[in-house]
Formats: structure tokens, C-alpha cells, sequence
């Protein structure tokens, strides 16, 4: 049952929300310069005994795909919230082009352009798949309704959404609901995309239009910060990979390299072969 209110793919657009005036944020620097565009300078955090990030610093250069592994609890979600503002860190410092973002909030970041999917999705379970989009496009990006309107029906098409476009969110499948995930961060118009295991639970075909999906949204000059187990996934599209553990540095450099190292086997001895094996 929709409201009168209710926002419909094929529907008109009459308001502009628009909450600024710069045509567009994306920087207009070649991809795959090595410019930092995002970078944590020396972060720690603790939940009462709990050290789950211990003087991590890290950086992800502009137009680069980082991939970020280490075990359950390691602090990979940790840094992501710390990131994008949702957990303050104890100490330590976020930039964002060189500009320090360690303490604005959450919206604030996001408009500047850093957008993320939930690990665990989290929809806006009352409101269309199309509204949710349309919230990140308005209010995360700002764009002007028609604008809006336009590039949440192509992310809808890009993400294979479309169909259920007027769907209510809370009724979707988890699979459905990780798109969605995808899709409403890619309505901000990101230049930094932070996704959490959005992987995880697909099948063989299901991630490979992932890595697809991924790969082109990289060659539109998004970089991305990539937490993902599914490993063969993650080593098609990234550039570079990390490994936390304990929320500490353990190595970060090139991808084969890395998987291949006696750290990381070390790390994950005990769990299952696929999650450190690539295909
Ligand atoms: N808000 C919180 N309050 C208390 N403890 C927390 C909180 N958030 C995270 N933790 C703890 O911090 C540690 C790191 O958690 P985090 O979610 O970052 O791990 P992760 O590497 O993302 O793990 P997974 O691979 O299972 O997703 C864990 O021990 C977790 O229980
Ligand atoms: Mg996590």
C-alpha cells in the first residue's frame, strides 16, 4: 500500500531539495593518479577492555581499489564506522583530500562524498526500493529532483533493481537488500565507496556480476575500499590489500603477494581453505 506521497519510479518530479549549490563534486584528476584521497593517521578505539583498533594508519590513493581482509573481529567494520563517522575514535586522525574529517558528523561526510554499504544491510524498510535510493540522492549528493530522479533510475538498471523499483524495502531478499545497499551508496554520487562484505552469501554467477559491477563503477573514478572473505572476488578487482588483525597493520602491498605470505596463513589457520585461497 502506497501514501499519495509515495515517490514512483515513472512517476513526476515537482520538488527540488536540492540543499547546495556546486554542480558536482567529482574531482576532475585523471584516474589512477596517486594522490591519497582518503587517509587514517594513527587510529585506535576501544569498547570498554576491548582494543579493537590499536594505532592503525592506513591510506587509499585516488582511483585505487584496496582490499581489506582479516579475521571475524579483527576491526575491519570498526575502521569503516570510524570512517564514515558512525564511531569516534579514542585517537587518531580521518583526512579526506588532505582535509581532516576526524570529527564531522556522519551526514557531513557523506557529503563530501564517502558513501558505504551496511554489512548487515540496513534499508529503509518502510519506503520503495526507489525512495531509498532517491534519500541518498537527495540528501546525500543534493542533486536537484529531476536530477535525482534520473540517476536513481540508472543505478536501479546498473544494479539490476529496476523490477522491483516500487517493491517495499522490508519485503526484499537478503540478496536483494545487499544490492540495495550498493545501489543507495552509489546514489550519493561517492568518490569514496566503503563496502562491507556485500559479497558474502551470493552465488558463483551473483559475484561475478558483483565484480562486474564493481569494476566499472572503479573505472568511473570512485575508489573503493573493499572488505570482503570472499577472496577470489576481492583479488579480481583490487589493486592493493590489507590485512588487520587484532585491529593492528599486518601487511599491506600487493595482492598475490599477500594471500600467498606465511602471515596470512598464519592468521587464518584453522578456517575454512576458500576463504584464503583465490580461485
Ligand atoms: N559498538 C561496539 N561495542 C562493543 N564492541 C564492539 C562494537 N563494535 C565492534 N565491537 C567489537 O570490536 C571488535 C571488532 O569488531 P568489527 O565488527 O570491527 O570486526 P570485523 O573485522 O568487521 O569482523 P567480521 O569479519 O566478523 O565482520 C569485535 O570484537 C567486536 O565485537
Ligand atoms: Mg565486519
Amino acid at each position: 500500500m502506497h501514501r499519495k506521497s509515495r515517490y514512483v519510479a515513472g512517476g513526476s518530479a515537482a520538488a527540488d531539495f536540492s540543499w547546495r549549490s556546486e554542480p558536482d563534486r567529482r574531482p576532475s584528476a585523471p584516474v589512477g593518479g596517486m594522490r591519497k584521497i582518503l587517509e587514517l593517521d594513527g587510529i585506535s578505539k576501544r569498547f570498554g577492555a576491548l582494543l579493537a583498533m590499536e594505532n592503525l594508519s592506513a591510506h587509499l590513493n585516488e582511483g585505487e581499489a584496496l582490499g581489506v581482509i582479516g579475521p571475524n573481529g579483527s576491526g575491519k567494520t570498526t575502521m569503516f564506522n570510524i570512517i564514515t563517522g558512525i564511531t569516534r575514535a579514542d585517537s587518531g586522525r580521518v583526512f579526506l583530500e588532505g582535509t581532516e574529517i576526524t570529527r564531522l558528523p556522519a551526514f557531513e561526510r557523506c557529503r563530501r562524498g564517502i558513501a558505504r554499504s551496511f554489512q548487515i544491510p540496513h534499508p529503509f524498510a518502510g519506503m520503495t526500493v526507489f525512495e531509498n535510493l532517491l534519500v541518498g540522492a537527495a540528501f546525500g549528493d543534493g542533486k536537484p529532483e529531476r536530477a535525482a530522479y534520473d540517476r536513481c533510475v540508472e543505478i536501479l538498471r546498473e544494479t539490476g533493481l529496476f523490477a522491483k523499483s516500487n517493491v517495499r524495502a522490508g519485503t526484499l531478499t537478503l540478496l536483494d537488500r545487499k544490492r540495495l545497499e550498493l545501489a543507495r551508496a552509489l546514489a550519493t554520487n561517492p568518490r569514496v565507496l566503503l563496502l562491507d562484505e556485500i559479497a558474502g552469501g551470493l552465488t558463483e554467477k551473483e559475484c561475478r556480476l558483483l565484480v562486474e559491477e564493481i569494476g566499472r563503477i572503479r573505472e568511473r573514478g570512485v575508489s573503493i575500499i573493499w572488505i570482503e572473505h570472499v577472496v577470489h572476488a576481492l583479488l579480481a578487482v583490487v589493486d592493493r590489500l590489507l590485512v588487520i588483525n587484532f585491529g593492528r597493520m599486518i601487511d599491506d602491498g600487493d595482492p598475490h603477494k599477500i594471500i600467498a605470505s606465511r602471515a596470512v596463513k598464519d592468521i587464518y589457520m584453522g578456517q575454512e581453505d576458500d576463504t584464503i585461497q583465490p580461485a
